[in-house]
């Protein structure tokens, strides 16, 4: 990771090497934070980060199922998020806001800890690599079930989960495959460690519904909407695990990994490795975070 300038840290542009927690801040110890990744893109007009308020409200959403009180308005960290890119004079970046639990009390209640917040951003390329948007990771089904509502809420994207991800990511690292793809307790597919997921027959596509232990992905969401403005036909439903063997493309979305297709699943391979759906989604998908889309432009947040 390359440093930049600045860190906006409980409120202030701190340098970066001076953005730092104590060791026994409750967070790191029990998980308590609720965290985005955002992209910030090169367009003609200047940097413009893609659907920013949709991130600060699920950022939001997420401190209110676990009780955290924010000491800043959404506009404050929108704000942080758009000063942060300009401060640190990028033309493109991921942006990470994340608000913690402090230091000050042990134990399992955070309640008692002040809330910090910061942003950071730093320039990061195609999370599965370049080539594999272009030619298709490989992907293992995971023995780990996607964590559940009744467990750990997946539309809350609290760090904690990503203690789940992490097992399902390292093991498919370790069998040699490039991600992971996690199925539900009772058998459907979930998404990735860190991507949904989407499947494509006879040029229909199919996404788990918001249901089935997923974060509802902002990615996923504009891929929705883009295939229905450009004629494709997509449904919210539940697969299995043998859906994905059988499908003529698959895909990943996300901020971080954009749309990378899945060249094969559990050592078979999808399709005819040529995604042209996948690669339609994908183009229009490129196009538009970097504003080359009239229509799509309300989803930019130019930092001038
Ligand atoms: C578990 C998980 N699913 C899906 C996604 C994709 O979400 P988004 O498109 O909002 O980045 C992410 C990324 O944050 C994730 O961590």
């Amino acid at each position: 990771m390359q440093p930049t300038k600045t860190i906006w840290f409980d409120g202030k542009f701190v340098p970066w090497d001076d953005a730092k927690i104590h060791v026994l801040t409750h967070a790191l110890h029990y998980g308590y934070s609720i965290f985005e990744g955002i992209r910030c893109n090169d367009t003609a007009d200047g940097p413009a980060i893609f659907r920013l308020r949709e991130h600060v409200d699920r950022l939001f959403d997420g401190a209110k199922v676990y009780r955290m009180n924010l000491p800043y308005t959404k506009e404050q960290l929108v704000s942080a998020c758009m000063d942060l890119v300009k401060e640190n004079g990028l033309q493109a970046c991921y942006v990470r806001p994340i608000v913690f639990s402090s230091f000050g009390e042990m134990g399992v209640n955070p309640l008692k800890n002040k809330v910090i917040g910061a942003v950071a951003c730093w320039e990061w390329g195609a999370y599965l690599g370049e080539e594999g948007m272009e030619k298709g990771i490989r992907c293992g089904v995971s023995s780990w079930a996607r964590i559940d509502s009744r467990i750990l809420p997946p539309q809350a994207k609290c760090s904690a989960n990503y203690a789940n991800s992490i097992l399902a990511k390292t093991d498919a690292l370790a069998a040699g495959y490039d991600e992971a793809i996690l199925l539900t307790l009772d058998g459907h597919v979930a998404e990735g460690s860190g991507e949904n997921i989407f499947r494509v027959r006879n040029g229909v596509v199919y996404t788990p519904t918001m249901q089935s232990g997923i974060l509802g992905g902002v990615t996923r969401a504009s891929v929705i909407q883009i295939a229905r403005d450009n004629g494709i036909e997509v449904h919210e439903r539940d697969f299995t695990k043998d859906e994905l063997y059988t499908a003529d493309e698959l895909f990943f979305s996300g901020t971080a990994a954009n749309i990378t297709p899945i060249r094969e699943v559990d050592g078979r391979m999808i399709g005819d490795g040529k995604y042209p759906v996948t690669k339609k989604i994908q183009k229009i998908y490129l196009d538009a975070i970097h504003g080359r889309i009239d229509k799509y432009k309300p989803w930019l947040s130019y930092v001038r």
